[in-house]
């Protein structure tokens, strides 16, 4: 029997645990089974796993949203795929972290032959992130200061290159020296030790006390305040995650009003609604890539079985770059 990690209540990492389970033995007409050769490891699933995101069904669940690997049977509709593809995903339904699972195809990517699939699982929900906010969301611009925090984490990493891509001075924080060289690396422009400088005082010395007119900040809680003093007149505040807990009370008129501010929260699902947009998400990071614009950086690869030490390590802001499991 194949094996999956699966949830049965909410909580910390311990909450993983590795289990055999049984496969539907009729797969749905729109569906394709998938034999994964790669899980990516997000964020979000930490966010499933304790309950700061709800859970589209009941307990027990598998987490994961984002795999790799091959379709090894089809089902009577299925019109784009065949037996033997090599194939990724990134989106809902979660229940990336099993060895086999059925998939819907219209949210199936093809992978390019120039890529390996683990390459694909440890870039593909981040990179589609990348793009929609820089290239969609608000498009970023040659020679322009640009704020994003996390600069040498999954995304961020992703984010430096993209950038970089792009003549865009992004201006990266990181909790170490060793990420600060990391993200430089990568092609952030300006690094800022939020552990030891202030951001928005230095924020202010790179931009001629301008701000920046956009600020992408992944980390919530501890960065918003610091997010706001850092933008300029009319500028976006684009909140796109929270790894270091919610932004719980904000009093709107007080954040937003003396500087004319914009907000968004946006999500990935809300920027890839339908197979055209996905397809062209996936195609410009695809792009990206064979180009040698952007690649990716795989921190470590853990077992699927554990699951739970890799949940560790991210949490712990030990990881820089993405992080795999292997089926
Ligand atoms: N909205 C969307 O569409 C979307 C899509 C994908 C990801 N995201 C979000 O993007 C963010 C980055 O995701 P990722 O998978 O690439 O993770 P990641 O950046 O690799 O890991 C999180 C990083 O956040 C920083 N951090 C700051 N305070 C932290 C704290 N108290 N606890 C833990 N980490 C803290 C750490 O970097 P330092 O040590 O340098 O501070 C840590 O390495 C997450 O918030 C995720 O939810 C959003």
């Amino acid at each position: 029997m194949p094996k999956q990690i699966v949830i049965s209540k909410l909580g910390g990492p311990e909450v993983l645990k590795y289990e055999e389970y049984s496969l539907p033995k009729i797969i749905k007409d729109k569906e394709v089974r998938i034999r994964h050769t790669a899980i990516g490891l997000n964020y979000i699933d930490t966010y499933h796993r304790s309950g700061i995101y709800p859970l589209p069904s009941e307990l027990p669940v598998c987490l994961g949203m984002e795999a790799t690997g091959e379709i090894i049977e089809i089902g009577n509709e299925v019109t784009n795929f065949k037996i033997g593809d090599r194939v990724a995903y990134a989106t809902p339904p979660i229940g990336a972290y099993c060895e086999i699972r059925d998939f819907p195809e219209e949210k199936l990517i093809a992978i390019p032959d120039f890529l390996k699939d683990d390459e694909v699982a440890s870039i593909l929900l981040q990179g589609m992130t990348v793009e929609y906010l820089f290239e969609r969301l608000y498009k970023i611009k040659n020679k322009e200061f640009i704020l994003f925090h996390a600069a040498a984490g999954g995304v961020g990493l992703i984010a430096c290159q993209w950038a970089r891509s792009i003549g865009c001075k992004m201006i990266g924080t990181v909790s170490t020296k060793e990420k600060a060289i990391l993200a430089k690396k990568n092609g952030c422009e300006f690094t800022i030790n939020y552990k030891e400088e202030k951001v928005s005082d230095r924020i202010m010395e790179i931009t001629n006390n301008k701000g920046v007119p956009v600020v992408y900040d992944g980390v919530g809680k501890d960065t918003f305040d610091e997010s706001i003093k850092s933008l300029s007149t009319r500028g976006l505040m684009v909140s796109f995650g929270q790894s270091s807990g919610m932004v719980e009370k904000l009093d709107m008129h007080k954040t937003f009003n003396p500087k004319s501010l914009f907000y968004t929260r946006p999500s990935l699902m809300g920027y890839t609604l339908n197979r055209e947009e996905l397809l062209n998400c996936s195609n410009n990071l695809f792009e990206k890539m064979k180009n040698g614009d952007v690649k990716t950086n795989i921190y470590k690869k853990f077992k699927l079985n554990n699951a739970d030490e890799a949940h560790r390590i991210l949490q712990s802001r030990k990881s820089s770059g993405s992080i795999i499991l292997e089926p």
